[in-house]
Order: C-alpha cells, then structure tokens, then sequence
C-alpha cells in the first residue's frame, strides 16, 4: 500500500455503526456503513438502550469488513479515529472502548474525533479544502451553523434552540405515520404536494440572528394534523400504498402537508445562511449531515450560492449521513499533528468542538 497514512475511523455515536480506511486524510478505501433503522423503527426513534446493545454485536464486523475491502491487515494500520463526543453515551463509549483496545494492541496511536467537526469538513473528502467558509451542520441530532477559516478557526454563528431540523423531520413523519425516519419519506412525499397549501409562521430567536427553532413549526404540523386531518392515523401508511386504498383527500393532504413542511423548514435554513453571507466574506458554503441529503435543501443552497458568487460543497449522501469515513478524515489531520488520546480518555454526550 504506497500511502503514509492507514486510518481506521470508527463511529457508534447514534444508530449507524461504521468503520472506515481512509488512506492520506482523503482517500477513501471503504467506508461500511450499517444501519440500525429497523431495530428502531417500531418504536419510532432511537432507543439509546438496544442502539449500544447492537454497536457490541455489529462493530467488530464492521471493522472486519472495513479492512477486508480496503484489503489491508491491521497491522498496516497507522492509527485509529474515534467519535467521542457528541452522541448517546452507552454508543460512544461502545467505540471507543473498541477503538482504544485495538489501538493498545497494535502499538498504534488513538486520537478522538468530534462527531460534528467530522461532519463539518466532510465535503473535503470529495474536494480540496477551501477557506474561509460557511458551514451548516444539518442533522437528527444537530442544526449548527458555523464561520470557518481554518482547521482550528471555527466559530459557531447560531444553532438550534429545541428541535433538531432532522428531528422535526422525523417529528413530522411520525404525526403522518408515514414511516421512520420520516426525513427521506416527507422529502419523496413533498414533491408530489403543494409547497403553498399551508404557510407557517417563522420563528425569531431572541437569542441572536443565526439561532434556530424548529419546535413551533413541528407544533404547527400537530394541529394541522388534529383540526383537518381527514381521517385515523393509520392512513397515513395506507396513503403510501401500505394496506387498503384510503380517500385521495388523506392523500393530498399528507403530500401537501408535506411540501408545506419542507418549504418552511429548508427556507429558515437558507435564510440563515443568506443573511450570513452579507456579514461573512467566504469563498464557500459547505452543508453536511443527514439533512444535506435532502433535495430541496441541495438545490437552493445551489442557488444561493451561485447568486452570490461563492463556491457550494455538499457531499454526496453516504458521506452526509454518519460514516466512519469522515471520522477518519479529521482523525488523520489530528494524528498528524500528534492529538492523541490517552489510554484513559473518555466519551461525553456533548462537548465543545475545540
Ligand atoms: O447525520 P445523521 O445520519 O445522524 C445524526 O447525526 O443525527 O442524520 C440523520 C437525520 C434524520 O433525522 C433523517 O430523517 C435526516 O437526517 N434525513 C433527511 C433526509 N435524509 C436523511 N432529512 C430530510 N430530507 C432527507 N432527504
Ligand atoms: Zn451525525
């Protein structure tokens, strides 16, 4: 293997357990990805409990698979990356408990990597690193946006005050029993609706002009839901063609609701961004995590780049979501300059970025 470095990224932060090589800090060489969507989805969230249970099971398998495909022995190995923060405490440590074994026994070094550092300069698997510029961090768990200028300069502008936007999503999939996650369901089901059947209030956030909340706008859907939904809420699973027919009214209404959702939602995303960019010189706008898989999302922040001139990253949907190949990527950049993780570092379920 002609590369200097051999990392392996690790991250069991949430409900995906995955394991990565990247070769270089950029080169991915696998990057396996194993989702536990149906273990969670008859309860219609993560239960934090059976999610550490499954990482135990599934991570040693990962890993096995992670080298297999990268065809690598661990002994070629150069060093491990870790998730340690943020993330469900029984998951993380799940990982790094693995992570600073494996690292012991193979005499290599562990560095721990900040989940949403990772997902802030994933685009930079797919194109050189460009600064300064604006990142938003979109997830289930976290809506972030950030004034970057370098590795180290990160200044985060504003995040969400309740909600995450990926949680609203899911919120809003369970209110319409349409299926979980509800994120990739109502973006499939928001193009088939009216994006102005209903209009929703935007909220302000007294806490300063790059904060979000996306509570109100989920409490919103509920009440639309409880007023003028037409029918049990079982239909909402009939409407997508689960079971027997149901009235093309619950239909339309679950799409529209939809659109409507999805346009209020991903409008005070790039609002945001929008009034940062009159206040931040960039070259460049970056949109990571789960959220940056979705369409709406990718194609107005398309736009609003290209009105302003600037340069627009959003990686393509495996590296959005979870991966340990963006764990990996910042692990390798750490590593490099010797950030390594003592044998008694810990995990914590949230913690500053720097
Ligand atoms: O980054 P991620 O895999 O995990 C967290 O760290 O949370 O993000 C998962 C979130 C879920 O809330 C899911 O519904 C949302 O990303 N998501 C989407 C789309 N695809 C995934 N939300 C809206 N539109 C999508 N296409
Ligand atoms: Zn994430």
């Amino acid at each position: 293997m002609n590369s200097s470095s051999l990392i392996l990224g690790i991250d069991t932060s949430c409900d995906e357990t995955s394991a990565a090589v990247v070769a270089d800090g950029t080169r991915i060489l696998s990057n396996i990805v194993s989702s536990q969507v149906k273990l969670h989805a008859p309860h219609g969230g993560v239960v934090p409990e059976l999610a550490s249970r499954s990482h135990l099971e599934i991570l040693p398998l990962a890993v096995g698979q992670a080298l297999d495909e990268a065809q690598i022995r661990p002994s070629d190995l150069t060093g491990i990356a870790v998730t340690s923060s943020p993330g469900l405490i029984g998951c993380l440590l799940v990982g790094l408990s693995y992570a600073k074994a494996l690292g012991f026994s193979l005499k290599i070094p562990v560095t721990t990597v900040h989940h949403l550092k990772a997902h802030l300069f994933s685009p930079f698997l797919e194109h050189p690193p460009i600064f300064p510029f604006l990142g938003l961090v979109v997830s289930g768990g976290h809506t972030a946006l950030y004034h970057v200028k370098s590795f180290d300069d990160i200044h985060c502008l504003g995040q969400t005050v309740d909600d995450a936007v990926g949680e609203a999503y899911d919120k809003v999939g369970k209110l319409l029993n349409v299926g979980y996650p509800g994120g990739p369901i109502i973006d499939r089901l928001a193009k088939e609706g009216n994006p102005n059947a209903f209009s929703f209030t935007r909220a302000r956030v007294k806490k300063g002009p790059f904060y979000f909340s996306f509570s109100g706008l989920k409490t919103a859907v509920a009440l639309l839901v409880r007023d003028q939904g037409p029918g049990t809420r079982d239909q909402g699973l009939k409407a997508l063609g689960h079971g027997s027919p149901v009235t093309s009214h619950w239909s339309k209404f679950i799409r529209d609701i939809a659109a409507s959702f999805q346009r209020e939602a991903v409008g005070a995303l790039v609002e945001k961004v929008g009034q940062a960019f009159d206040i931040y010189p960039v070259k460049a706008v970056l949109v990571a995590g789960g959220v940056a898989c979705n369409s709406l999302l990718r194609e107005e922040i398309k736009i609003l780049s290209l009105k302003r001139g600037v340069d627009y990253f959003i990686p393509t949907p495996l590296l959005c979501t979870d991966n340990g190949a963006m764990i990996a990527s910042v692990g390798d950049h750490q590593l490099s300059r010797n950030f390594k993780a003592p044998l008694d570092s810990n995990a914590y379920p949230s913690a500053p970025m720097w």
